[in-house]
């Protein structure tokens, strides 16, 4: 039986963090074998908020390091394709048939997008953004995939697309699965600093690719409990930045238990507790941090794996317009027009 399909991905603006990995990398990594994965790098995407020259420069540099992260979890390219978005000109045309789907009031009621302007200061809300869960679907329906691993700030992006699915398959007839989609166990981690979401914006990052010394300063200068001021005074584990890690991160159920039990006392203090996290953060990433390095070593090695990735993803692409533009009746007008200018032609050239 033909394994059911997965696509996913990220804008390349900079290396991954503990947030990425929990909200949607590790269920990447787990279904990988399972699905058939597409990865996608949405750099189109990045152009809704920054399309100026500088930031497309950028592109290349941020891809790599993107791509590096991902092979770095144990994404395995050999299995998945990992490829770069604006090198598949069928996701532009797919983008503009989809456009006709959807209605502007429908757009303007999904909330990240009025996020993305605001931290992006941007005023007026343009065009392209208004259209970025579009371009999203196009990417999804893209392969036709039927499972969508994504952070909780993207649901309601895959939520457009399932309804874009629809009624193009109500429409001009079933050509697309309607994908689900899946939020990670924890749908978005808490920053360093206490603030609901881990973004580098807010600076308040634990990168994939930190250092163990790095790891080691975000995490003694952590938020805590701010009502805790002396070891013997009872803390708050809910809501607590570092227990939400410790949780995430450290696999010694024991030790949490342990921990909690006797920060709610007062029996344990903050230093203890971030220094086995620091730990447990550490051994979780020392792996990633050596794969990262391997990979990085071979001279060439990402560039060639975006390329063959990009090649595959055209492939699937090429044939998904073909359906989508026979569905709709759209190759035929062209078919019909051309096949009488040629026969037009023949005739009075003879
Ligand atoms: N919107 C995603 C982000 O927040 C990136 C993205 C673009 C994406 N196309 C996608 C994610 C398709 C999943 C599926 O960075």
């Amino acid at each position: 039986m033909e394994k059911r399909r997965i696509l996913t991905g990220d804008r390349p603006t900079g290396k991954l963090h503990l947030g990425h990995y929990v909200g949607s990398i590790q269920n990447r990594v787990r279904l990988q074998h399972e699905y058939e994965c597409f990865f996608i790098i949405a750099d189109l995407h990045t152009m809704t908020t920054q399309p100026e020259k500088h930031y497309i420069e950028a592109i290349a540099g941020n891809t790599r390091e993107l791509v590096l992260d991902y092979i770095a979890c144990g994404i395995d390219p050999d299995v998945s394709p990992i490829y770069l978005q604006s090198a598949v000109h069928e996701v532009y045309e797919m983008n503009l048939l989809f456009e006709m789907l959807v209605t502007v009031p429908r757009l303007q009621r999904i909330p990240s997008l009025k996020d993305m302007a605001r931290s992006a200061e941007l005023t007026e809300m343009p065009f392209g953004l208004l259209g970025y869960p579009i371009l999203q679907a196009a990417d999804i329906l893209m392969p036709r995939a039927h499972l969508v691993p994504v952070g909780k700030d993207n649901e309601s992006h895959v939520e457009l697309t399932r309804e874009i699915a629809r009624r193009f398959n109500y429409l001009y007839g079933e050509v697309f699965p309607v994908p689900d989609v899946m939020v990670g166990e924890v749908g978005s981690l808490m920053g360093t600093d206490g603030s609901a979401k881990m973004s580098k914006s807010l600076n308040n990052a634990i990168y994939l690719s930190d250092s163990p010394k790095t790891v080691e300063k975000k995490v003694m200068s952590m938020y805590t409990d701010p009502n805790r001021v002396r070891a013997d005074i009872p803390g708050r584990v809910e809501g607590n930045p570092v227990f939400v890690y410790h949780d995430a991160f450290n696999p010694d159920r024991e030790e949490i238990a342990d921990l909690k039990e006797r920060y709610r006392k007062g029996a344990v203090g903050d230093v203890e507790v971030k220094q086995k996290l620091v730990g447990a953060l550490n051994a979780f990433l020392d792996p990633i941090r050596e794969r990262r390095e391997r990979a990085a070593e071979i001279s060439g090695y990402v560039d060639e794996v975006i390329y063959e990735g990009t090649l595959k993803a055209r492939q699937e692409a090429g044939e998904t317009l073909q359906l989508m533009k026979k569905a709709m009746g759209l190759s035929g007008v062209w078919n019909k027009i051309s096949r009488k200018a040629e026969k037009a032609r023949k005739s009075r050239s003879s």
